[in-house]
């Protein structure tokens, strides 16, 4: 079995965040959204994975390499323009030949992984053509939406679609036998001009094809938005596992399961887990709440930060109490007054915010 990873698209739902990065590398927990995936496939047992590129490629490329790190051997295959999921099979087909794949979408956080989906299929291998993820959702006219006959079986698929036929979402994890070739062929683009992989899957099921759901196990989630990211970031600091490498100075308190990587300088200040201090971070007479992810190189002095997101280089400096924010890579939050605040926002990378 091979994985094909898409790591193309725009991440327009996550601007201010993505204007310089790839949506799938924006990191929670400090790691990127993609590496969970990516070590989930290869506790899989799969070793070659084709992963599907667009304007942001090179991002992508330097960030995973060959893929030895992962011990995945990694493929890269470029789209020029989001043309469709069922676009990047077809483009794929050099790469995926007549084998067995997944298919996962980068921007997708499953906490607890793909690997009971994967069983599951190869369980059933040669008897089922198309394997596809659900979850219930509250908003499923944003998703392609699932119809399950009483059997479990999947009867018919539709992409959001205005008046939803049930809450069953498509996360975005399928698993395909060399049957979806002919149906990525076959196919029309969208109203929304893209060649849909929700219209493929449609096509094996009125071909007499075997489709079969599993619908996800704990928690799952498109990290498209700021919300759904901080979300992410909590859930998967509730599994962090404490380790103290940097250093944490006499006159600081950390409390809870805490990360303190290496290089990283803790002054003065109060940690309460779960917080990850990445490497060669400075945290200075401040204090850091739950669910806070501190990304390498940072500066936060003087500030009270809870619930919060701070990327790698970004420095925030005598703000008040900052909450469910999220600030990009290498941008500056200060205040110059002495104007107490509290604060809650989202800004993009290398900028900078001056509180009066
Ligand atoms: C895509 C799929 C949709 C699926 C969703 C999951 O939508 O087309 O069927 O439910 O991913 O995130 P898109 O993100 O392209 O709007």
């Amino acid at each position: 079995m091979k994985a094909l990873v898409l790591s193309g698209g725009t991440g327009s739902r996550l601007r201010p965040i993505t204007y310089t990065s790839a949506k799938q590398l924006v990191p929670i927990a400090n790691k990127p959204i993609l590496y969970y995936g990516l070590e989930s496939i290869a506790r899989c047992g799969i070793e070659q994975v084709g992963v599907v590129v667009g304007e942001t490629a090179n991002e992508v490329m330097d960030s995973l390499g060959d893929g030895s790190s992962f011990g995945l051997e990694i493929t890269y295959i470029p789209q020029d323009s989001p043309k469709g999921l069922a676009h990047a099979v077809l483009i794929s087909k050099e790469f995926l030949k007549e084998d067995d794949f997944v298919m996962y979408l980068g921007d997708n956080f499953i906490l607890h992984g793909i690997e009971g989906f994967v069983e599951k299929f190869k369980r059933s291998s040669g008897d089922i053509n198309a394997q596809i993820l659900l979850a219930k959702v509250s908003d499923p006219e944003r998703f392609g939406v699932a119809v399950l006959g009483e059997d479990g079986t999947v009867l018919r698929l539709v992409e959001k679609p205005k008046v939803p036929p049930s809450d069953l979402a498509l996360v975005g994890v399928y698993i395909f036998d060399k049957e979806i070739h002919r149906a990525v062929r076959a196919i029309k683009p969208s109203e929304r001009d893209e060649l849909e992989i929700t219209d493929a899957i449609d096509w094996l099921l009125e071909d007499g094809l075997i489709v079969r759901s599993s619908i996800v196990e704990g928690y799952w989630k498109d990290l498209g938005e700021p919300e759904a990211l901080l979300e992410g970031n909590r859930l998967a600091l509730e599994l962090l596992v404490g380790k103290i490498e940097g250093t944490v100075k006499e006159d600081s308190f950390v409390q809870g399961r805490v990360v303190i990587e290496s290089g990283a300088e803790v002054l003065g200040s109060v940690i309460r887990g779960p917080v990850i201090v990445g490497a060669n971070a400075k945290v200075i007479n401040s204090f850091v709440g739950p669910y806070s992810s501190i990304g390498p190189n940072c500066l936060v002095e003087n500030s009270e930060i809870d619930y919060s997101i701070i990327l790698k280089d970004a420095v925030v400096k005598d703000v008040g109490h900052m909450e469910g924010s999220i600030v990009g890579k290498a941008a500056s939050v200060l205040r110059r007054g002495s104007k107490p605040s509290a604060l809650r926002l989202v800004i993009g990378d290398k900028s900078r915010v001056e509180l009066p």
